[in-house]
């Protein structure tokens, strides 16, 4: 009844489909029922917007004492397209063989040094069912490496992976894989970026920097390496090197023996075992410290991926974390949020309803 009454508005919609808060809202108004979503999504932003504003204002004080911080580089590709081989292979070591079918299912990240100068890398899954982790693996990075693999070419998640690149405004280097393979076709693949991507290699006239490697017989990795700490001296990725930390959440999950635990990349400032925080609605204390290498640490520089104990629950993966002065700060904060959502929650269980929830309304 929703598809019939919106399509007869001239709004097609499909079984399944999740919805926007303004589309939820003017669905209510097709039944004359008001649902105050995108007020309710105002009234989060301006939470938000208090912190946001307190971190703007630190960076204008502080203009110049800002310090250049590691770049953080994602890596993304259609599946098997070789990044987590990449990552094994610039770091030593074999996480791909580990995996589940070969797949990757969640984001890793690490540190490692090049030239003296650390990078921070997350990888991120390319099979299809993981659209939401390559979204927030772009919106956490400084520069995306986009694999192609040259025995395939580009499909439909690089595609997608290149997508949430441009959304979140971050600088691509193109890296065409698996140029050992006899059926590489590495001119192939840069057409194929032309015509699928809109990206035009250097080599042909674009400003694509486009890199043939192979993560298997190394060609190539220095260069892209190269190529990476290039891209992120014109980026001047800049940070507020001491005090109260900032971090981006990118993955959170609730750990048998450890209980909620996140991985976050500290963005500003020195993240310590003992801080206060906030992020979304949750809230807590650090408790301990893991780094990528499973050591328990006790500070966190900006650009370091680390995962971080003492959340009260669950956190929610879009959220950014912010240390507070106090635990009492922390809870007020995050106290504050979770009665904005309770409210939301009242009106609906989701922020983001499915039809199927509408016909139960
Ligand atoms: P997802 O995380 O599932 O998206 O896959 P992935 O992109 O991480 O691919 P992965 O690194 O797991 O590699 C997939 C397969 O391709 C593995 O069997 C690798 O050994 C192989 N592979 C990766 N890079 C190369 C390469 O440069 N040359 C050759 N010949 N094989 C490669
Ligand atoms: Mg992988």
């Amino acid at each position: 009844d929703i598809i019939k009454k919106a399509f007869m508005e001239g709004k097609m919609l499909r079984p399944g489909q999740e919805l926007s808060p303004t589309e939820t809202e003017e669905i209510g108004l097709l039944y004359e029922t008001v649902i105050n979503f995108v007020e309710e999504e105002k009234k989060e932003e301006e939470l938000d917007n208090e912190l946001v504003d307190y971190w703007n204002k630190v960076y204008e004080e502080q203009k110049d004492s800002l310090k250049t911080r590691p770049p953080v580089v994602t890596v993304m590709g259609h599946v098997d397209h070789g990044k987590t081989t990449l990552l094994d292979n610039i770091r030593n070591t074999k996480v791909a063989e580990g995996e589940e079918g070969g797949i990757t299912q969640s984001i890793g990240a690490y540190q490692l040094e090049y030239n003296d100068k650390k990078i921070t890398f997350i990888d991120t899954p390319g099979h299809e069912a993981f659209t939401e982790m390559r979204a927030r693996g772009a919106q956490a990075t400084d520069i995306v490496v986009l694999i192609i693999a040259a025995d395939d070419g580009v499909m439909p998640q690089t595609i997608e992976a290149y997508n949430h690149a441009k959304d979140a405004k971050v600088p691509v280097i193109v890296a065409i894989n698996k140029i050992d393979k006899p059926n590489a076709n590495v001119e192939l693949t840069k057409q194929q970026m032309v015509a699928k991507l809109n990206l035009i290699p250097e080599d042909w006239g674009g400003d694509t920097i486009t890199v043939p490697i192979s993560a298997i017989s190394k060609e190539g990795i220095d260069e892209l390496l190269e190529m990476i700490s290039l891209v992120s001296e014109m980026e001047e990725i800049k940070c507020k090197p001491n005090g109260q930390a900032r971090a981006v959440i990118i993955e959170s999950k609730l750990d048998k023996f450890l209980g909620p635990v996140a991985t976050v990349i500290v963005k500003d400032g020195i993240l310590k075992t003992g801080d206060y925080f906030i992020a979304g609605s949750t809230y807590g204390k650090v408790r301990r410290m893991i780094d990528d290498q499973g050591r328990t640490i006790k500070k966190a520089l900006p650009s370091t991926p680390v995962q971080v104990l003492g959340f009260n629950e669950v956190a929610d993966t879009h959220s950014i974390l912010y240390v507070t002065n106090s635990l009492n700060q922390a809870r007020e904060i995050s106290g504050k949020k979770k009665e904005k959502e309770d409210l939301a929650n009242q009106n609906i269980n989701k922020k983001h309803v499915k039809l199927e929830d509408f016909m139960k309304m």
